[in-house]
């Protein structure tokens, strides 16, 4: 069957196509309702099935014959590791964490956070809550102790699991100090902190509340896979939204098994064997579905690599990776190989690795920008195939569909999209616009499986964000168009959230916190183009009457603030001041028009504008 008919078939029998699907995973009851619609379009997969995600990703390889093969191979350059886990013993170290968490009295239903660096235990951690039934929410090592009391207090953790540190190039950064603060700037406190003691740090322990990891699992008893429901939450992963508060996308079991290993096949054409390699964090959406889940489920090796595309050591980091562990597909964000290529132009480090085992290379998580897309496929002679996600759906909403045929790619678009997503590109009554026109980029409803249920503890925020903007249909939030041939171009956030590296970050979020700085009347934080990280933040700032701080220090404290507050990875390095905001006559901030003049683009001053002058200072400040 070619590509259309299969996308055809999920769209005009969705249950009968999912019910195929979900016969390629272990249930340990099989659905018979396939779907049930609540409201609104939305609704829950397999509602009456039963399964554990950890026996699908695990157990289940085992009974497959798969056991002696290497399930995780950890990389890491920054340490000088490298470590291997068949199945066998990868199921046995989730089986005994999950006997650890058991003994420290979390049961199905309960929340862990796991504030970990790239490390086996990050992955044992999540399959381990997975195994009892608990809910994950993993934050990213890279956000601060404030952002970690957020998610503490949105998520209320019965555990916190931590390390003594993460490693960032030559940088040693120490969790413990971290996680105190946030315990302590947090109104609800998790019962127990599990510790993951690392060489290069020994952190302090609280007597009572921190444990350490080793003495616990040499003490556990391994844990067999509890029965959840389909629709029982496996994880909760908070990502940006507009406002300063983050959402907790929540995932179920039963959805998220069928569609990832439905999309290992589609989108990755992975095999059972293969070597895949997802270089991410386990902290971003891309780490949950394709380092730990996807790869596991389809019976394939997966690569953690603790480490970056350089200076650990160089340019070729990613080629040796390649190399030595035989990958067949890599994914990563184009910001990784932008790096790579400004350190290697000529791609010197390439010939330096047989990368022979490499099928093809994918790409996400941000705009494949058409230069970045050319260098790759010319010094590789690889496919390079661009796919469009996000937090919110799971796995890839667009895609080259390499798993039923190879369709010709065309620079600038994520292909075409995957059976089960109706996507269509519409203004915001929800009427199509004309092929080449952009708009929102909108799925029409109901969503397949794997897509996010709800949002943690606010269901209403949901239905607001995402279901009620245009009726009948989920707004991604990202803008583009669809061509004649049915590919579509996703060209970017249409509302205020930007892409830095690759990390999604909230402009909402930092203008809260530069704000707060006293000096402060108003500001406004907007991403402005980034050759290499695709987009950083800038602030424009009005000082307040009377305050008599110095422009540059009073710069120098926002950009501290930023790193306290949210994190070296907001990457938020300029505040300029300015005198006045262009806004409308009803009050709003014109952002599009000053991320214009930023980038250096022409505009269009907007009859709105209470007062055109204000573009020309702006522009004066940026040196245009
Ligand atoms: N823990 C603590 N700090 C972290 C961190 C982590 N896990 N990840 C990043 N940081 C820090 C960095 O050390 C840096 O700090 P500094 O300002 O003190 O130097 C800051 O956050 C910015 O990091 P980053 O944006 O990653 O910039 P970089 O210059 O260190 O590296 C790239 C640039 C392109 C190499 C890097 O961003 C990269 O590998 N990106 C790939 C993105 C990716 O995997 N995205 C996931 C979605 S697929
Ligand atoms: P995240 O939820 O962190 O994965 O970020 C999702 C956002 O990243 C999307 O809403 C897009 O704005 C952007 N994005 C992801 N993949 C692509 C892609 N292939 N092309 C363009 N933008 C992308």
């Amino acid at each position: 069957m070619g590509y259309n008919s299969e996308f055809r078939r999920s769209i005009d029998h969705p249950e009968e196509f999912w019910r195929d699907q979900a016969a390629n995973i272990n249930w340990i009851r099989p659905p018979e309702t396939i779907w049930q619609a609540t409201d609104n379009g939305h609704g829950l997969w397999f509602p009456d099935g039963e399964l554990n995600t950890s026996d699908v990703a695990l157990d289940a390889n085992i009974r497959a014959g798969r056991g002696e093969q290497t399930a995780l191979i950890y990389d890491s350059p920054v340490t000088d590791t490298t470590r291997s886990f068949t199945y066998n013993e990868l199921t046995h170290q989730v089986a005994l964490f999950a006997g650890v968490l058991r003994d420290r009295g979390v049961s199905k239903g309960d929340r862990v956070i796991i504030y970990m660096p790239m490390v086996p235990e990050a992955v044992i951690a999540m399959l381990g809550c997975a195994r009892i039934g608990a809910i994950h929410s993993v934050v990213f090592g890279g956000f601060a102790a404030h952002e970690l009391a957020v998610r503490i207090d949105d998520a209320k953790p019965k555990a916190l699991v931590t390390a003594s540190c993460g490693i960032e190039v030559a940088k040693v950064i120490e969790y413990k100090p971290l996680v105190d603060t946030a315990i302590e700037q947090a109104r609800h406190k998790p019962d127990c902190c599990i510790l993951f003691q690392r060489p290069q740090v020994t952190a302090g322990m609280l007597s009572g509340r921190d444990y350490d990891w080793s003495e616990l699992m040499a003490s556990a008893k391994p844990v067999a896979p509890v029965p959840v429901k389909s629709t029982d939450p496996l994880y909760i992963l908070y990502t940006s939204g507009t406002t300063g508060k983050p959402k907790g996308v929540v995932r179920d079991n039963g959805g998220h098994a069928v569609a990832l290993r439905y999309s290992m096949q589609l989108v990755y054409n992975a095999r059972p064997g293969d070597v895949y390699w997802a270089a991410s964090d386990v902290g971003w959406v891309v780490g949950h579905s394709y380092i730990v889940y996807g790869p596991l489920f389809a019976g394939c090796t997966t690569i953690l690599y603790e480490g970056k595309p350089v200076k650990t050591p160089d340019a070729g980091a990613f080629w040796r990776v390649v190399q030595d562990h035989k990958v067949n597909m890599l994914f990563t964000a184009p910001t990784a190989f932008r790096a790579v290529r400004k350190e290697d132009p000529e791609a010197d480090q390439l010939s330096r690795y047989d990368i022979s085992s490499l099928k093809r290379l994918f790409l996400a998580g941000e705009r494949l920008d058409p230069a970045t897309y050319d260098w790759l496929r010319e010094q590789t002679g690889l496919p390079v195939l661009d796919h469009w996600w996000q937090t919110e759906t799971g796995w890839a909403i667009c895609c080259n569909p390499v798993g039923i045929e190879l369709m010709a790619t065309k620079p600038g678009s994520a292909t075409v999209p995957s059976p089960g997503f109706n996507v269509q590109v519409v203004d915001m009554e929800g009427t199509q616009v004309p092929a080449g026109e952009q708009g929102q980029i909108a799925v029409k409803l109901p969503l397949p499986p794997g897509c996010m249920m709800t949002v943690w503890g606010d269901d209403a925020r949901f239905r607001k964000t995402y279901l009620e903007p245009i009726k009948g249909f989920y707004t991604s939030g990202d803008g583009g168009f669809v061509d004649d041939d049915g590919y579509v171009y996703v060209m970017g956030r249409t509302d205020d959230v930007i892409n830095v590296a690759g990390h999604r970050l909230s402009t909402g979020e930092m203008e809260e916190v530069v704000a707060s700085h006293p000096a402060v009347a108003e500001c406004c934080v907007v991403g402005a183009s980034d050759e290499m990280k695709g987009q950083i933040p800038v602030g424009l700032v009005l000082i307040k009457d009377g305050a008599t701080i110095d422009h540059d220090e009073l710069e120098e404290e926002l950009v501290d603030m930023v790193r306290e507050k949210i994190g070296a990875i907001a990457c938020f390095r300029r505040a300029l001041v300015v005198d006045r905001l262009p806004k409308t006559r009803s009050g709003k901030i014109l952002r599009r028009i000053i991320r214009q003049i930023a980038d250096g683009e022409e505009y269009a001053v907007p009859s709105t504008i209470d007062d055109p002058t204000i573009l020309e200072d702006i522009s004066k400040q940026f040196g245009r």
